[in-house]
């Protein structure tokens, strides 16, 4: 249409700069598939306890489905809050050891909406360098005044704390926000330290636990669980669709915020339930969570086996602590032949690129989920390093 005549050079311009992106079509989710008869392994996709096809994930999210309807039908506070949403969030609370949860449409709108409900235009944020684009999409839409502090910096933390306290007044509120396994590097959150100075600035502390929940922690129960300090994090932020192999998000927190959450999140009440099949499925993983506290245990010796390989062939896998491994490339056109490189030896991984990453910093993010196999890995590990030895990286 001649009214996006604009559209065209933009685009042109993202595929100049490499940063194009375009929708990749799989036949399936998880970790390994075949496309025409060829395995491929894949190594961007989330699912990382590989629940995503368990047949006790897939029988419940089914039965769910067939006792509740396609849809939940209605936003919560309407007619759509059904038992299993209850249920749910009950399973959630617990699991996490917080006194209530509420469950959103994703880990972006659980983001969006507790963070535009809790903070308000005379209140300042401090937000870790490498958080989500969630979780800043969230502050913009509460006002308040974000403070960025390098990527796990308490020092500067504490020192951008100590000169915003200088025009605080009373019932401004401030509060710092991490991710406990950062998305795209893999690392973790230094928790205890983050509480320390929270507390000194009387701030709250939010947490997104998106990629530790299921793996880290007592039965996956996330990092704030296993450093013990689910008393000093305000509240928890995750997602259904990463480890529990479902989709939706969530906020575990106190009651009080809770109900703050369903009075005055807007993602929340201007959003219809989640659709039972998905709850079912989320509620299944859960139980199976419980009843293996192996899974994330054995995803992260696996994950560190790997690390090791492509170490000791000299790839740059940066701070990586977790399942999740970042290559660093530098610019995006090699990290897009990498990428490519890769997909011709049967790996899938794809290339990041700005604005998810910082520019000068492309790499290739390789997640290892339970469907990936120690001969797997090996497999992987020698095709990446055939990769980067064509494109002058070793
Ligand atoms: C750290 C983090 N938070 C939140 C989200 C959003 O979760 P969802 O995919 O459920 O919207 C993601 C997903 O990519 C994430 O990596």
């Amino acid at each position: 249409m001649e009214n996006e005549s604009w559209i065209t050079p933009l685009l042109r311009q993202l595929q100049a700069d490499g940063r194009e992106r375009t929708l990749n079509v799989l036949p399936r989710a998880g970790g390994r598939f075949s496309i025409d008869g060829r395995e491929y392994l894949n190594f961007s996709c989330n699912d990382y306890l590989d629940l995503s096809r368990d047949p006790r994930v897939l029988s419940r999210a089914a039965e769910t489905m067939s006792r509740y309807g396609a849809g939940a039908g209605a936003s919560r506070l309407v007619t759509g809050t059904l038992a299993c949403h209850a249920e749910l969030e009950a399973a959630l609370a617990s699991f996490q050891s917080y006194p209530a949860a509420i469950v959103f449409g994703s880990g972006c709108l659980a983001n969006v909406g507790v963070l535009s409900t809790v903070l308000g235009r005379s209140d300042v944020v401090f937000a870790d360098r490498l958080v989500h684009a969630t979780i800043i999409d969230g502050i913009v839409l509460s006002r308040a005044k974000l403070c960025r502090f390098a990527h796990n910096d308490i020092e500067q933390l504490d020192s951008l704390m100590t000169r915003a306290a200088a025009a605080r007044r009373p019932g401004f509120r401030f509060l710092v926000v991490t991710e406990s396994v950062f998305s795209m590097d893999g690392d973790r959150a230094p928790l205890r330290a983050l509480c320390e100075v929270a507390s000194r600035h009387e701030a709250m502390l939010l947490v997104d636990e998106a990629h530790a929940l299921g793996v880290l922690g007592p039965y996956g129960a996330g990092l704030v669980r296993e450093h013990g300090l689910g008393n000093r994090v305000n509240a928890c932020t995750a997602t259904l669709s990463k480890a529990l192999g479902s989709y939706g998000g969530f906020v575990a927190c106190s009651t009080e915020l809770q109900a703050l959450l369903i009075n005055r999140s807007r993602p929340f009440l201007y959003s219809t339930g989640l659709p039972p099949a998905s709850v079912g499925a989320a509620l299944a993983a859960l139980e199976i969570l419980r009843a293996a506290p192996h899974l994330g245990p054995t995803l992260l010796a696996r994950a560190e086996l790997f690390r090791r390989q492509l170490r000791e062939l000299g790839l740059n896998v940066m701070h990586s602590e977790s399942h999740i491994l970042p290559l660093l490339i530098g610019d995006n056109a090699t990290a897009l032949r990498f990428s490519a490189r890769l997909k011709a030896k049967g790996i899938l991984a794809t290339a990041i690129r700005e604005p998810t990453v910082p520019r000068g910093t492309a790499r290739i993010r390789l997640s290892v989920t339970l469907a990936h196999a120690e001969e797997d890995l090996l497999q992987a590990a020698t095709a990446i390093s055939e990769a980067a030895r064509l494109e002058g990286l070793l």
